[in-house]
Order: C-alpha cells, then structure tokens, then sequence
C-alpha cells in the first residue's frame, strides 16, 4: 500500500482534481472523529492513516470481483488479459424519447475525464481507496430525454459467453444487471469510469467503461456496461436474484445492518498486513454529507 503523496504517485495531467480529493478526506475524517468516541485517539489516528492511504495499483488490479472472469480474487487478472473492449458502444434506452447508440470514441469526445478518489467498499467487508478517471453518470444521461414515467434505471454488463468463461456456467443470471434508483444515478458523486490511477481501465477492473456508486456496496458498480435503460418498475439485479435474503436494491454501506451471514460493522484494508487491525465501516460509506438526504424518511433496514 502506497502513503498518499500527491507529487510520487499522480500523474501531472490530473494534479488539478487533488482537491476533491482532499476534500473527500476532510470530510471521511469528520465523520469519523464524530462516531468513534470510544476509541483512543491515537487509534483514531492510525485508523484516519489507514482510511485515507490511496491503494496500491498492484492491489487494485489483481485483487477482483468480476464474476465473468472467475470466482477466485486473482481469476479476473488471469483471465480477462485477452478481451475484446474495442469496437464497443452502449445504448440508452428504455422510457426515453429516443434512444442512442454511443461509441466509446463518442463517449471520449463528449465527456471530458477528471479524477475521483473514491472507496470502494465491498459487501465482503473489505476495503480499497482508488483514483478513478472518469466522468459524472448524469453527463451520459442527459444525451436523453426520460419520460415521465421512468423511475429507475438499469446497467447492463457485456454478455459474451465465448471470451468470458464465468458466463458458460450459472453462477449468476447472465448479462450482470445492476441498477439505481434516477435521483441516485443523477447525484453528481455517481460516476463512469473510463481509467484509473491515469491510465486506462484494466480489463479486470471493467474496461472500458463501469459504474462506481461509492457510497453503495461494491456490487452495484457493475463493469463493462454495454447498455443503460429507463425503467419505470424497480429492476431485479443478478445478486438480488441470487440471493434476495442477502441483497438489496439499495445496498448502501451501512455498519448498522449486517449481511445475514456476517456484521458490515469493520472492514479489512486491501494491502495492509494480517495484524493490522481492522477498520470501523462508515456510514454511507463516508459519504453522509452527500448523499444522507436520499433516503430521509426511509427505514434502511428494511430498504437494505
Ligand atoms: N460487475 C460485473 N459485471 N461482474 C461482477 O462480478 N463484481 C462487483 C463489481 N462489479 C462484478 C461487477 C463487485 S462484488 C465488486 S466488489 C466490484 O465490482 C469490484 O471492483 P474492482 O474489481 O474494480 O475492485
């Protein structure tokens, strides 16, 4: 795991976006001091510097979820080396007045990229921090125009049984199918990434294009989006199908609401040894200030 030092590990084309970054910090930091009065404050600390160390590419990239390639965390990186992102294109329709077809070329041409520094928290109870490329979702949304039915939308990852062997047995329903409610897909945090750490999208990581909904557990940001659709009926996602005890529409990372199976309380920090200790998971995953007012008025443990 690399130390956050802005000069060694980004490249100078995206120094300009450090201040969302530090921004992200500050406000991870606040709600921590807040929420963690029991705990010592060096604790605290050491916890903060854990929090906040961005991770290494090595880990990033090696490390996966992505079904499709494998079940197996190093299936991803072995077996996704050959596939084909390119032609590629993705086509938004549904309840739209028209729907289009865009290239990845149209889609580099149309939304110019910036740097996030989000974490991804996965349902799995561990952790990274990655600097993503891309661009806010809602940019893409607005090539369209919804009818005033559509309530949610749905994300459609490739379905090519040939070049992905997970997708010749029924782990799960095959095209992997996430989906957002539109007011979550248009908050300007929700975003489509194209590269990370200034390069472009590993394979393993979603080339070319994925989701990243950070305060939502992992599996909602699908990769390898081929087609995004309006809907007006709550879509059924592959893991709610899978498993609908487990899995929720919402997903949204909340240390109050175990998995059936295990608490969401902690999470492990991809890249740190096995006696580092644990962190505490946040709210929303860190993102309250943003996104809390999303869901006032709703029980979260029902809408788990
Ligand atoms: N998208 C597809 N198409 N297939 C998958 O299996 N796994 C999800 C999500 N998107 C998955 C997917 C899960 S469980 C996680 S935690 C993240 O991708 C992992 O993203 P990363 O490998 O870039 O860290």
């Amino acid at each position: 795991m690399i130390k956050f030092k802005s000069s060694e590990i980004t490249p100078e084309k995206i120094y300009k976006n450090r201040r969302n970054f530090i921004k992200n910090l500050g406000l991870a930091t606040g709600s921590l001091y807040l929420s963690t009065t029991s705990y010592g404050l060096s604790s605290s600390t050491d916890e903060n510097e854990l929090r906040n160390q961005i991770t290494a590419y090595n880990d990033i990239t090696t490390y996966n979820n992505y079904y499709e390639f494998g079940t197996q965390k190093a299936d991803p990186h072995k077996n996704s080396e050959n596939f084909k992102t390119d032609p590629w294109s993705v086509t938004i329709e549904g309840a739209v007045q028209k729907k289009i077809t865009l290239s990845m070329d149209d889609i580099n041409k149309l939304f110019a990229t910036e740097e996030r520094v989000y974490r991804l928290r996965c349902v799995e109870g561990w952790s990274m921090v990655i600097p993503w490329n891309g661009f806010p979702l809602k940019n893409l949304l607005s090539k369209v125009e919804p009818l005033g039915k559509a309530k949610f939308i749905s994300f459609e990852t490739i379905y090519d049984p040939e070049q992905m062997v997970g997708q010749r047995y029924p782990i799960l329903k095959w095209p992997y199918v996430e989906g957002l409610r539109i007011d979550e897909a248009m908050h300007p945090l929700t975003f489509m990434v194209t590269g990370l750490y200034g390069k472009d999208l590993p394979n393993q990581n979603g080339s070319p294009i994925r989701l990243m909904v950070p305060w939502k557990y992992g599996f909602k940001s699908a990769k390898a989006i081929v087609k995004i659709k309006f809907l007006e009926k709550m879509p059924k996602s592959s893991w709610m199908i899978a498993s609908p005890r487990e899995y929720g529409f919402y997903s949204n990372v909340n240390p109050n609401v175990d998995h059936p199976r295990w608490s969401q309380a902690t999470e492990r920090v991809i890249g740190t040894g096995i006696w580092t200790p644990r962190i505490k998971t946040l709210m929303f995953n860190g993102y309250a200030d943003e996104v809390a007012q999303l869901y006032s008025g709703m029980d979260l443990k029902k809408y788990f």
